[in-house]
């Protein structure tokens, strides 16, 4: 962005820049360069300073001048730099006077203003031969070409357009003493624009070719150019076919002006591009052979030579290049031989064929030679026309160019000469008509006074030549017409007779003494507005009659070559009546053309030869005074001036002057004229300065609008700067509204957005607690649309809280959380399945050890559970394997029991039986009997068979009595012991004496034997205390706490 914000900056700059050196250089050049516009200048009445202006401009390689819209182009004789794509890009859309003066600022004001008024134009392009007019128009076809919109389609079309024009040259036009590429007929060509300016189509129209150069030409000049290119340029191939050889001296219809070759032509190239444009043009392979062929049976036509017979009459013995325009014509040699040496003569009923003389023999060849390419180059301008046709019927505006051949002077000019300078007497009259017209026509809208401005009206030398039945063409047409002997020599006396007395006509017979040396007897000479012409008489008659014996044209139609046939139609009227002479016709194709051109809007480019030795740089000051003279120049100027230099449109004039006064600067609100008012009053006009007109102003002398032009511009540089920095202002600020602009939009939305969101969100929200409160009233119904979801969520809840709140232990299974009513059973299922996961678990994780462990506990349960009153503070107490180690077990002992496994010991307080002192011993449990042993000793041995039972109490003391048989004398009787691990030391008893039913829980006493028939008891009862004792009565008293149950 940065980057190319500076490029535009820079190259804006530049402009600016640029800008300035222009209006400094246009304003300090104008001495040297002269000015664009002759309009503008001062001394504009003054001959020399209008070719003073011309000159300077030359020398400076500038061409092109103004007279207000008018183009002045002088011939450079020379490349240019000044036709490139770039400079018609310059041009293209640019105020017609913002820019020098261009045939291509012409091309593109004529464009623009046929695209904005939607009507016809034409452009005028007239000048002497030579003067350059030809390259005119083909420099605005070419930039019409570029400019125009494009598309696949139009550029079919313009490639076609700028075709025909390579090949219309090489058929019509020729070199000449005043120019080596001569257009030797009149061209007008329609330009068919769409709406859009797309150019979709075209039309040419041609004016009368000079046929007789295709038999004679003068010295210094040639045939047409085909006939050079193709015998230079020509592929063997086709040379051979066409029986010809390369060297133009070989063909007599070439070489009479004695310069086949010319330095500036390059026929070999100029052939390549006409073959190249034929087949563009859509010219098929058939149509090219075929008209090549008529090229090359012209040439071997003019080579046939007639041998006189013994009678003086023409005979062609087995001529060689009839044959070969018999082959190449496709007609049997036999009809053309009789056709080329006899003519056919109607005497009555009867035709009869009458042998020529050689002279009658050559003249009739000369004539078909003539014939055969006039018609020729009728046929191709109507292919082309085929081609450049455009189908489209919709509306389409044109721009006609019109390129004719110029007037011209040689040293023996004749029929052709007439004819060609007639033309251009028609079209000046049409210039001046249109330019004086117009001009007069503006004054008097505009309400202004003007005097009328002299000027040579050349109607009286168009009268001269076209005045019915006594105009020089009546003249020779009577005398073409009228029986009897009439010869060019009676046709002058004629002309003598009825017209001698006219001033631009003058004849040997008629001159005065010094005219006359000036004159043959056989010539007439007319004054013709560009100058006087001498016309020598001779050939008059019969070229204006262009006969063609008819059995010339019989002989044609039988011809197989297809363009010939086309040529020579055999619906052609016969020639019992006479067609049209030439002139005639020539006469009324020139009215046409005026008809079209008057319907048209004129422009002009006017051309102008600076030299007669076509050489650059070289200014001729008589030769150009001299056209400047005929051409009208002076007058046009001094008509356009008017004694007013300058006038323009209201609205025009103000919009480019209105920054000099602050009053109309940058907007005037009343109408334009008054905004110029009030802009030439701050200005300081003088009343006699100017003029205001109904829509223009009119100023009266060039420096006064030097002054403004000169003011404006100082001016339009500052206010550059100004309008950019305004610009630039405006653009930013643009920017800035849209930027904010923007960005509350994205806000308004995004909120929008979010409170659509929250709209949402409510809803949604009031609609869950709805539905909520509704299940929670309907909680208890059975299920259904109003409750199913709250039920669901009551369901879900509970379930995630009864994970988060599992019992952890088997022994918490009691903390189940309560469950909402729907979920009771599934609940009591679940907790029944928990549990047993829980179980399982907790089973797996119990080791042999400890499951080992377990049974022992069970058993102790199961033999003390709900007996004695202290047994629940046993249960959390985990069992040992044993409460005295092997290493606390005196050795003696360990030593006498050896042979039996030690399977669990325990210290135990043994009462005494006699007087139940307490004394500390040891139990050890064998795997065959009970030890009690007082440190090294074994006090006593119970096998376990002798051990009958066990009593312990039911209340919470550790006392147990073992119970024993006598059946042993050295038995000492049942032992009362106090040990501290009762429950496992009874429990290890039970399960490895396999005694597990004779424990006995007893309450209140016991009976032991002390030994046999001698009994003791041990009574058990609760206290505040626990104690033991002898009671009074004997018996040991064992009083225990009470256990607290849990
Ligand atoms: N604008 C031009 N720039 C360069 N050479 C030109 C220009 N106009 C004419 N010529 C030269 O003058 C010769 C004659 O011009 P042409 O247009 O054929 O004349 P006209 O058609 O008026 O008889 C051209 O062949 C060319 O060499
Ligand atoms: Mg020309």
């Amino acid at each position: 962005m940065m980057h190319q914000a500076l490029e535009m900056k820079e190259s804006l700059d530049e402009r600016c820049s640029k800008i300035l050196r222009n209006m400094e250089a246009s304003l300090t050049a104008r001495d040297r360069v002269g000015i664009q516009d002759f309009v503008l200048l001062d001394a504009y009445t003054s001959e020399s300073a209008f070719l003073d202006n011309l000159r300077k401009r030359f020398h400076e390689n500038l061409i092109y001048t103004y007279i207000g819209t008018l183009l002045v182009s002088v011939n450079p004789y020379k490349e240019l730099d000044i036709y490139s794509k770039k400079q018609m890009d310059t041009y293209m859309g640019v105020n017609f006077f913002e820019l020098p003066p261009h045939i291509y600022a012409l091309a593109d004001n004529v464009f623009r203003t046929m695209l904005s008024e939607f009507n016809n134009h034409f452009i005028l392009i007239s000048g002497e031969s030579g003067a350059g007019k030809t390259e005119a128009s083909k420099k605005i076809l070419q930039f019409y070409a570029v400019s125009c919109p494009s598309t696949k389609l139009l550029n079919n079309v313009r490639d076609r357009l700028l075709l025909s024009n390579p090949v219309l040259e090489a058929f019509g036009n020729a070199k000449t003493l005043k120019n080596d590429n001569s257009s030797r007929f009149g061209k007008y060509m329609d330009i068919q624009f769409d709406h859009q300016g797309g150019a979709v189509g075209g039309h040419i129209l041609s004016y009368l070719l000079e046929k007789s150069r295709v038999v004679h030409q003068n010295h210094g000049e040639r045939n047409f150019h085909i006939f050079y290119q193709m015998v230079e340029g020509g592929e063997e191939d086709l040379l051979r076919w066409l029986g010809l050889e390369r060297n133009c001296k070989n063909y007599s219809y070439l070489v009479q002006g004695g310069c086949p070759k010319v330095s500036s032509i390059n026929d070999k190239s100029d052939w390549k591009t006409v073959r190249k444009a034929l087949s563009v043009i859509e010219f098929s392979e058939t149509d090219i052979e075929n008209l090549f062929g008529i090229i090359a049976s012209v040439l071997h036509l003019g080579n046939i030579k007639f041998a006189a017979d013994d009678r003086g009459y023409a005979s062609l013995n087995n001529n060689q290049e009839m044959h070969w325009v018999s082959k190449l014509l496709g007609i049997p040699a036999q009809v053309l031989q009789h056709g080329l040496t006899h003519r056919k003569i109607e005497a009555k009923s009867e035709e009869v064929f009458s042998p020529f003389s050689v002279d009658h023999a050559v003249y009739a060849r000369d004539a078909l030679a003539k014939a055969i390419y006039g018609r020729t180059f009728n046929w191709l301008v109507n292919k082309i026309n085929e081609s450049l046709a455009n189908m489209d019927s919709s509306r389409k505006t044109v721009i006609g160019l019109l390129d004719i051949y110029g007037f011209e002077v040689f040293s023996v000019n004749s029929f052709e000469q007439f004819c060609i300078n007639y033309c251009n007497e028609k079209l000046q009259q049409l210039f001046i008509q249109l330019t004086l017209k117009s001009e007069q026509e503006e004054y008097e809208m505009e309400g202004i006074e003007w005097e009328p401005v002299p000027y040579f009206n050349n109607k009286i030398i168009c009268d001269l030549v076209e005045e019915k039945h006594r105009g020089i063409i009546s003249l020779l047409d009577e005398e073409c017409l009228r029986p009897g002997e009439a010869t060019d020599l009676t046709l002058l006396e004629k002309m003598e007779d009825k017209i001698g007395g006219h001033p631009h006509f003058v004849t040997h017979k008629l001159a005065d003494q010094k005219t006359r040396k000036t004159l043959e007897r056989g010539d007439f000479r007319l004054l013709h507005y560009a100058g006087e012409v001498t016309y020598c008489v001779v050939g008059f008659l019969d070229k204006n009659n262009d006969l063609l014996y008819r059995n010339g044209k019989e002989v044609m139609r039988q011809s197989k070559n297809t363009v010939i046939k086309h040529c020579f139609p055999s619906t052609e009227p016969d020639s019992k009546r006479r067609p049209e002479t030439v002139v005639t016709q020539f006469k009324s194709s020139l009215v046409g053309l005026t008809e079209i051109l008057l319907s048209k809007e004129p422009w002009y480019v006017r051309c102008i030869k600076p030299n007669e030795a076509k050489q650059p740089g070289r200014f001729d000051d008589v030769l150009i005074r001299h056209q400047v003279k005929y051409l009208g120049l002076m007058e046009h100027l001094r008509v356009r001036r008017a004694g007013f230099a300058y006038r323009r449109k209201y609205e025009i004039f103000l919009q480019r002057y209105k920054p000099l006064c602050p009053d109309t600067w940058p907007n005037w609100k009343g109408t334009a004229a008054e905004g110029v008012h009030c802009l030439i009053k701050h200005l300081g006009y003088k009343s006699d300065e100017y003029k205001m007109g109904r829509t223009k102003i009119f100023i009266r002398h060039p420096r006064t609008l030097f002054a403004t032009e000169d003011a404006f511009q100082v001016c339009k540089h500052k206010l550059a700067t100004r309008i950019q920095a305004k610009y630039k202002g405006y653009r930013v600020k643009g920017d800035f509204v849209k930027q904010k602009e923007a960005a509350t939009k994205i806000e308004t939305c995004w909120r929008g957005l979010m409170a659509r969101k929250e709209r949402e969100k409510r809803a949604w929200a009031v609609k869950v607690i709805q539905k909520f409160i509704k299940g929670f009233m309907t909680r208890n119904e059975p299920s259904c649309n109003d409750n199913s979801e709250y039920l669901a969520y009551v369901r879900q809840n509970y379930l995630i809280r009864l994970r988060e709140n599992l019992p952890k232990t088997v022994l918490e299974k009691d903390c189940w959380l309560t469950p909402p009513p729907i979920m009771k059973e599934a609940s009591q299922l679940l907790k029944k399945l928990y549990v047993r996961q829980m179980v399982k678990k907790y089973i797996r994780g119990i080791t042999a050890q400890r499951k080992q462990q377990l049974l022992l506990k069970e058993q102790t349960s199961s033999m003390f559970k709900g007996r004695k009153e202290n047994y629940p503070l046993s249960v959390c107490r985990p069992f040992l394997d044993t409460r005295i180690g092997p290493e606390d077990i005196s050795i003696k002992v360990l030593q006498m029991i050896r042979h039996e496994h030690i399977r669990y010991s325990v210290p135990v307080v043994k009462y005494d039986r006699n007087g139940f002192r307490p004394r500390v011993r040891q139990l050890i449990f064998t795997q065959e009997a009970a030890y009690l042993v007082e440190e090294a000793k074994i006090k006593q041995r119970i096998d376990y068979s002798s051990l009958k039972g066990v009593s312990v109490s039911n209340l919470s003391d550790n006392f147990l009595i073992l119970h024993v048989t006598f059946d042993d004398i050295k038995q000492k009787g049942d032992l009362v012991l106090q040990c501290e691990y009762l429950f496992e030391a009874l429990t290890k008893m039970s399960v490895i004496a396999n005694k597990q039913n004779c424990i006995k829980v007893v309450q209140g006493s016991v009976r032991f034997d002390i030994q046999p028939g001698r009994e003791g008891f041990v009574d058990f009862k609760s206290g505040q205390e626990s104690m033991v004792y002898r009671a009074k009565n004997g018996h040991l008293m064992v009083e225990s706490t009470r256990t607290k149950s849990r």
